[in-house]
Parts: C-alpha cells; sequence; structure tokens
C-alpha cells in the first residue's frame, strides 16, 4: 500500500511511519508532502524520501494551494494519505477529492478535546484519561470514524510536556500499527463501516517493539463492526 503522509511541523510521526515501512509491514511512503518548510521535511529528505514542499505562500489562495497538492499526491500513486502533524484544516472539496483514504493521528481520546493544545487542556480539565486517537477524516474536525486509540492514565505528578511526551510515545506504535493493519487487510475502514478482521487477537502477531508499548492501552472502536470469527 503506497502512502503520502502530510506534515507542517517536527516530523517525528512520519519518521516512524519511515522506520515501520517495507515488506513486512507491507506500506511504503510514496510521498512526503508540507505545507511549509519544516524540520520534518529536511528529515524526510535526508532519509532519502520523495518530498515536496507546497506552500500556501507560493499560491494565490487555499483552494489553489490543495488543489497542487492533491495532484502531487495523485501524481505519487499513494492510495492513503496521513496526516501527522499537518497544520492546517482541509477544505471539503479536498476531503471529497480523497474520499475515505485520509487518516488522521490526534494527540486525544476523541471525541473529548478535538482541536489544539490537547495536553494543556487534558490537565487543566483534571482529566483522569488521556491518550491519541487515529481516525478517518471527514469535513468535520477530528471527526470521522475511529480506527484505535491507545490511552494512558494522567497521573498528579503529569505537567502537559511530559503528558505530551507520553502520549508521543504511544502514537509512535499507533499510527505504524493502524497503517500496517491497512495494508495486510487486518482492518478495513469505510464511512459506516470499521472492521478489525482478527478482533484483538491482531496484537499477537504485531512487532513486538510495537505490542510492547501498545499492550494494554488500546481502545478498540466501540462503534466498529468487531469481528474475531473471521480469519
Ligand atoms: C502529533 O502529536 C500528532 O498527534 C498531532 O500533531 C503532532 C505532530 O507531531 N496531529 P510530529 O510532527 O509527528 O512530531
Amino acid at each position: 500500500m503506497r502512502i503520502a503522509v502530510l506534515i507542517s511541523g517536527r516530523g517525528s510521526n512520519m519518521l516512524q511511519l519511515a522506520a515501520h515501512a517495507g515488506p513486512e509491514t507491507g506500506f511504503e511512503i510514496v510521498l512526503v508532502a508540507a505545507n511549509k518548510a519544516c524540520d520534518g521535511l529536511a528529515l524526510a529528505e535526508k532519509r532519502g524520501l520523495s518530498t515536496e514542499l507546497v506552500s500556501r505562500a507560493d499560491f494565490a489562495s487555499r483552494q489553489d494551494q490543495e488543489v497542487a497538492l492533491g495532484d502531487a499526491i495523485l501524481a505519487s500513486g499513494a492510495e492513503i494519505i496521513c496526516l501527522a502533524g499537518y497544520m492546517t484544516i482541509l477544505s471539503p472539496a479536498f476531503i471529497d477529492r480523497f474520499a475515505g483514504r485520509i487518516i488522521n493521528i490526534h494527540p486525544s481520546l476523541l471525541p473529548d478535546l478535538k482541536g489544539l493544545d490537547t495536553h494543556e487542556r487534558a490537565i487543566a480539565a483534571g482529566m483522569a484519561r488521556h491518550g491519541a486517537s487515529v481516525h478517518l477524516v471527514t469535513a468535520e474536525l477530528d471527526d470521522g470514524p475511529l480506527l484505535l486509540q491507545a490511552g494512558l492514565d494522567v497521573t498528579k505528578d503529569d505537567d502537559a510536556d511530559g503528558l505530551a511526551a507520553r502520549v508521543l510515545h504511544l502514537e509512535h506504535a499507533l499510527y505504524p500499527f493502524v497503517v500496517s493493519s491497512l495494508a495486510n487487510g487486518t482492518l478495513t475502514a469505510g464511512p459506516d463501516n470499521v472492521t478489525w478482521h482478527e478482533g484483538t487477537r491482531v496484537l499477537d502477531s504485531a512487532d513486538p517493539a510495537i505490542a510492547d508499548v501498545l499492550g494494554d492501552t488500546v481502545i478498540w472502536p466501540a462503534a466498529a463492526e468487531h469481528s474475531e470469527n473471521s480469519n
């Protein structure tokens, strides 16, 4: 499965996807695109990945920038678009163009804490649980069917930075796991139907490094069709 990764910042999730790409997981990164010059783009280049800067500053309108971005994605042959810290809200037109083929990682247990500054807000609200979510992207911000989440307990010692680091550690296992599961067909996802075909057993055959991190943190999508019976 060919994926494009869209970034705007440091690119640590993109690098984790790159680290897990290959014949064993069944996915490859065919494009890393950014909407502004950023560390992540430089790191992707250094890694030898195909990169493209589609800067908003170079286009007359957001719409023109998105058309160019979409054209670059289509030219790359990507089948799935992974948002990984792409800090711009995509328009409904872009989302329609790639309907059902865009996924995002968000640093909260959605539907809690949509939007920015999730770690600060989790602490300010005194939340007992926090974590990360991977979901299908729909026109509504940080909405769309959940594919998988990883959760942790917030402790009284957590500050926003510490909590962010603990959640990021989960993200770095969660995103490659979800993408490889889409690639090998153990996960299928559409607007009305998210199915983990092997149920919770899928973690038993996951990369041990990933299974170790995710372990008991995984939250299976409640609304999903969840089949333990099919092969
Ligand atoms: C991550 O926390 C991700 O969940 C959010 O933006 C951040 C990106 O971090 N969408 P990085 O650029 O992958 O390091």
